[in-house]
């Protein structure tokens, strides 16, 4: 069974094909930090079986959180409880990742000062943005690079940057949310320039051997926005930077998605056929024959389950017991599975 297979990248092994996305929990305060919900929610589906777990949306500058409950890694103190959550997943035979991300326009941790390419605001909820000057672009840089540097020292065995859901690097790729007319609007070489400086400056002290995952959305379900051809255009510009695509969806704008039993499969098919990279799909994939359909008629390598992971850690292990897998489940638990 494809699922329950080995996959490696790089230096990255990975015990089976199932992938925790990353989700906010909003369960830290002010200060970013790791509490104890945080260790024990993800040690669970590492215990549960998941290959490889993502930790949630986690901010690289404290003014660019999605909420005031976001974990950080915007300063050295971050890296403690940080690398208490990944030496628990690493206990429990899991591999760990981190999503580093921005909010831009959709920032909304009570500071109304907040920034995005060009001064257009997501809705009547959020307050108008202040374009950003070039000389702040460089220093966002700096701050995923030294986000990169703490997940590092943390000791996550990759790193997933989140240029999906309307945050802030995807208001640079797309063309409704950035009306820029210097070096970083406009072409789609000028669109992707911000990513690709991120992942340029994370290069520098995030080891060449460990994963750089990246999340992007396929479409942002709108005439004039990123769709399938333009998704495929900015990977294409932009996979020499990266190792695996993470395939979702919209965010950018308020506007209806059809959502259905694996509705954005048919992106990571196509990212993963065509620009010729390795893909995550997620997206109401919920049971063994969904996961199976799409490794073993390789329209994916990996496959996320958010929300089913929510409800229910062990389903992995439930899987592999279903399916009479021969798999290693955690000692404690053997005879509840042989
Ligand atoms: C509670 C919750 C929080 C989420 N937070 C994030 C996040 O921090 N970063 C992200 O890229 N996606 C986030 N997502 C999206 C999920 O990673 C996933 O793509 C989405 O739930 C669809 O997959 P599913 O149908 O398997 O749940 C979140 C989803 C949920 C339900």
């Amino acid at each position: 069974m494809k699922t329950f297979e080995k996959f490696e990248i790089k230096d990255l092994i990975l015990k089976n094909r199932i992938v925790m996305p990353p989700m906010c929990m909003y369960s830290s305060d002010n200060s970013g930090f790791v509490k104890d919900f945080h260790k024990i929610h993800y040690a669970t589906r590492a215990l549960g079986g998941a290959g490889l777990i993502i930790l949630e949306a986690t901010a690289v500058i404290a003014n660019g959180r999605i909420s005031n409950r976001d974990l950080g890694i915007w300063d050295d103190g971050h890296v403690e409880g940080l690398k208490s959550v990944v030496d628990r997943i690493h206990e429990f035979d899991s591999k760990a990742g981190i999503q580093l991300a921005h909010a831009g326009r959709k920032s909304d941790s009570g500071d109304d000062y907040i920034v995005a390419p060009s001064p257009i605001a997501h809705s009547d909820r959020y307050e108008v943005p202040v374009e950003l000057e070039s000389s702040d672009i460089k220093d966002l840089v700096g701050k995923f690079k030294e986000g990169s540097r703490r997940a590092l020292a943390a000791g996550f065995d990759a790193i997933e940057i989140h240029a999906a859901h309307g945050y802030l690097i995807h208001q640079f790729l797309s063309p409704i949310t950035n009306k820029r007319v210097d070096q970083y609007g406009g072409s789609l070489e000028n669109r992707t320039r911000f990513l690709k400086e991120i992942l340029g400056a994370i290069k520098e002290v995030w080891p060449k051997e460990k994963p750089i995952f990246v999340r992007f959305s396929a479409t942002d379900y709108k005439e004039g926005g990123i769709d399938e051809n333009e998704i495929l255009a900015i990977i294409n510009e932009v996979k020499e930077y990266f190792d695996v695509a993470h395939i979702s969806t919209g965010g950018l704008l308020d506007v209806p998605m059809k959502v259905f039993p694996g509705y954005q499969l048919s992106y990571a098919e196509s990212i993963k056929s065509k620009c010729g990279i390795p893909t995550v799909a997620v997206g109401l994939i919920e049971n063994f024959n969904q996961i199976e359909e799409a490794l073993s008629n390789n329209r994916a390598d990996l496959v996320a389950l958010g929300r089913q992971l929510l409800r229910d850690p062990y389903t992995p292990l439930r899987m592999a017991y279903e399916q009479d897998m021969d798999v290693e489940f955690p000692i404690q638990y053997e005879r509840a599975f042989r």
